[in-house]
């Protein structure tokens, strides 16, 4: 039995708001106040995941006092497509934690993927402790040191994108709309929106196209460089890349599996500020060193 919160409480439970501009705004001002980042950002490139299965609990006055959100990211794992889905946006203002708010909207949300026919549950989280009671383990994640490869005549032209220019967003929407999964062993196989916020929170992220084919996520200090996604209808090998990006790095980090860059590679473990977690059938199938890329992080 679910707790009735909205007689014990009234609190109003909505799911599917997002399409209500106050309570998405209301989802906006608690992850801001929470997280302090600001989600609006998405409303520039054509607003949040449409995919998106929120669960909020709205106060008389109209504030998001919790939420929890799940998400369609279609995986390609093992060179198999994979039904997965993403839980992200989990918050409580502080005064009405401990209540059990929580609790409600994550059985809520696993209720409806559940009964989606989801294969596989993935969140990335700091209180790994709160999701194994609903059968979550932790995905080891790991990086992947390549040896520099040899450089070759650069066979495209790279281009600089602004995702402020309208003509570099479309680009960018069509390639990632088109895009082939960036590893066979470990990749989302369609995941537009979080890209686009990831990209825009770190200034720090370059986005390089190769023709109109390639988008290159990457970044680069002056001596370690960061290959952090492709977008691109076909993958390149990490030689055309380096040679098309005209850099030299002294050191090479893939944040994603290599197995479609023709390169050689050592992997490292990688300890971020959160953990991959995963569950549901389809997990058991997730072997080997693997690293969801920082542009699909949600
Ligand atoms: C984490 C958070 C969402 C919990 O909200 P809440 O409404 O207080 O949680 P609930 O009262 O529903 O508790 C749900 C369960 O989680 C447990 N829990 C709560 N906070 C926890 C924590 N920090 N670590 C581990 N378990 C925790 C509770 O003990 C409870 O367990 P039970 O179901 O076995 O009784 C809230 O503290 C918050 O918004 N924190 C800041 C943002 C954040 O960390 N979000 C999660 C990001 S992955």
């Amino acid at each position: 039995m679910m707790a009735d919160f909205d007689r014990e409480h009234g609190l109003t439970l909505q799911q599917d708001y997002f399409g209500d501009p106050s309570a998405w705004k209301g989802l906006v001002e608690l992850l801001e106040d929470t997280f302090s980042i600001d989600v609006s950002i998405q409303d520039r490139f054509g607003g949040p995941d449409p995919t998106s299965m929120p669960f909020g609990y709205f106060d008389p006055d109209g504030r998001c006092v919790a939420n929890f959100t799940a998400f369609s990211m279609p995986l390609i794992v093992n060179g198999k497509p994979v039904k997965a889905a993403g839980y992200q946006s989990g918050a409580v203002r502080t005064e009405w934690r401990e209540r059990g708010l929580y609790r409600d909207l994550m059985q809520r949300a696993f209720a409806q993927t559940a009964a989606e026919g989801y294969e596989l549950d993935l969140l990335l989280t700091d209180k790994p402790a709160l999701y194994e009671r609903y059968g979550f383990r932790t995905l080891p994640q790991h990086l992947f040191v390549a040896k520099m490869p040899k450089l070759q005549q650069a066979a495209s032209t790279a281009r600089q994108l602004s995702l402020e220019a309208p003509n570099d967003l479309r680009l960018i929407k069509s390639l990632l709309q088109n895009r082939q999964p960036v590893s066979n062993q470990f990749a989302v196989a369609r995941q537009m929106e979080m890209f686009l916020l990831n990209a825009s929170f770190n200034s720090a992220i370059r986005l390089t196209a190769l023709g109109d084919e390639a988008i290159i996520a990457w970044t680069f200090d002056g001596a370690t460089f960061w290959l952090l996604d492709i977008a691109a209808t076909a993958i390149p090998s990490l030689a055309t890349i380096l040679s098309a990006l005209d850099v030299e790095p002294e050191r090479i980090e893939i944040c994603f599996s290599p197995d479609r860059l023709e390169c050689e590679v050592s992997s490292e473990p990688y300890e971020g500020y959160t953990v991959l977690m995963a569950r549901g059938k389809a997990a058991d199938d997730i072997t080997g060193p693997l690293m969801l890329s920082p542009m699909a992080e949600f």
